[in-house]
């Protein structure tokens, strides 16, 4: 039922092989099934399509992955967000080339050993890019099964219970496909508002849809709010139009990435200039909303010669696209202040 609706209405992407090809015995290429899920995790379809299509243009195999620089990786992730991610994703591939010949293993339990991969996406490469019985359970999924088997027990307690019902109905074969529909079905027909229930190929067993409840499934616990933490970011430029940069520490947020210099956030930021000079306080912040906080970034600009030296940090002529999603709304901001000196 299921997979006759997916073999008509399967959405198309790049890490993909239609259903017909699937049928002839034609596989997807487990490097793209990983990347792919790598980068969906934590992030829509739409804001992946991009990033995909730049990685394996120029990294076209794990092998050229696992050789490519750590700064022209995290440069090419900027934007994605969970920067852990894409420190993971090259200790991965440089893992599948050191200890598994280049190649990706296709089990479970194989997929587990290796870095960034965690249950979620050790179950969706065996079973997409290997065809193995696995389950998969994205929030997709959650909100399908809570709703086929009509659950009402808030996430993220529900999970388990989601988890057995969904390896439940995990089928022996077309297992990928199988669990590509249900993803399909949650982000086209079992939307979190308003769900389709007249189109849905599940509209019949489905228990939420007999008792009304659809609608108000899953259930979440409250989610607790999020504090505001502050801090500073200081922009220094060079007549040659160079910024001074830093690469952030490997631990923690934004580990490995490009930014300003500046204070820690928290709720009163202590703040040392990376370089004298005359700055100058813009009127307005950076915001940006992190997992567990938001953030109010001052920014601090100021023109400094040609000669000056940092103690940390290096100036450089920047690509804005190199830069995570806040430290790129400082540059946006300052850029503006600067052009108007
Ligand atoms: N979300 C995460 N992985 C996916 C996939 N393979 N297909 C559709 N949506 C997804």
């Amino acid at each position: 039922m299921l997979l006759e609706w997916y073999d008509r209405h399967a959405r198309v992407m790049p890490w993909r092989t239609s259903p017909a090809d699937r049928k002839a015995g034609v596989m997807p290429d487990p490097y793209r099934v990983w990347l792919s899920e790598v980068m969906l995790q934590q992030t829509t379809v739409a804001a992946v399509k991009d990033y995909f299509r730049r990685f394996t243009e120029r990294w076209p195999t794990v092998v050229d992955l696992a050789n490519a620089t750590d700064a022209d990786v995290m440069a090419e992730w900027a934007g994605l967000g969970y920067y852990a991610r894409a420190r993971n994703l090259l200790k991965c591939a440089r893992a599948v080339v050191a200890d598994h010949g280049g190649r990706f293993p296709d089990t479970r339990e194989s997929l587990l050993s290796l870095p960034g991969i965690g249950p979620y996406t050790a179950g969706a490469i065996s079973s997409i890019a290997f065809n193995r019985s696995e389950v998969v359970v994205d929030g997709n999924v959650e909100r399908v099964m809570s709703r086929l088997y009509n659950v009402h027990t808030p996430l993220p307690a529900a999970k388990p219970e989601l988890t057995q019902l969904a390896l439940g109905l995990t089928p022996k074969d077309r297992a990928g496909d199988y669990a590509q529909a249900v993803m399909d079905l949650g982000a086209t027909i079992c939307t979190p508002k308003s769900p389709a229930c007249g189109i849905c190929p599940w509209r019949d067993p489905c228990q939420a849809r007999i008792e009304g409840t659809a609608a108000e499934l899953p259930k979440k616990a409250p989610k607790q709010p999020k504090p505001v933490r502050f801090g500073v970011a200081y922009v220094a430029r060079k007549p040659d139009g160079t910024f001074l940069l830093e690469t952030r520490p490997d631990k923690g947020l934004l580990g490995g990435m490009l930014g300003w210099p500046g204070s820690d956030w928290n709720d009163a930021p202590m703040a040392a200039p990376p370089i004298e000079a005359a700055w100058q306080t813009l009127n307005v912040e950076a915001l940006h909303t992190f997992t567990h906080f938001h953030l109010r970034l001052s920014i601090e600009i100021a023109h400094v010669p040609a000669e000056a030296e940092p103690e940390n940090g290096v100036f450089m002529t920047l690509d804005p696209s190199a830069l995570p999603t806040v430290m790129r709304k400082v540059y946006d901001l300052a850029v503006g202040a600067f052009g108007t000196d």
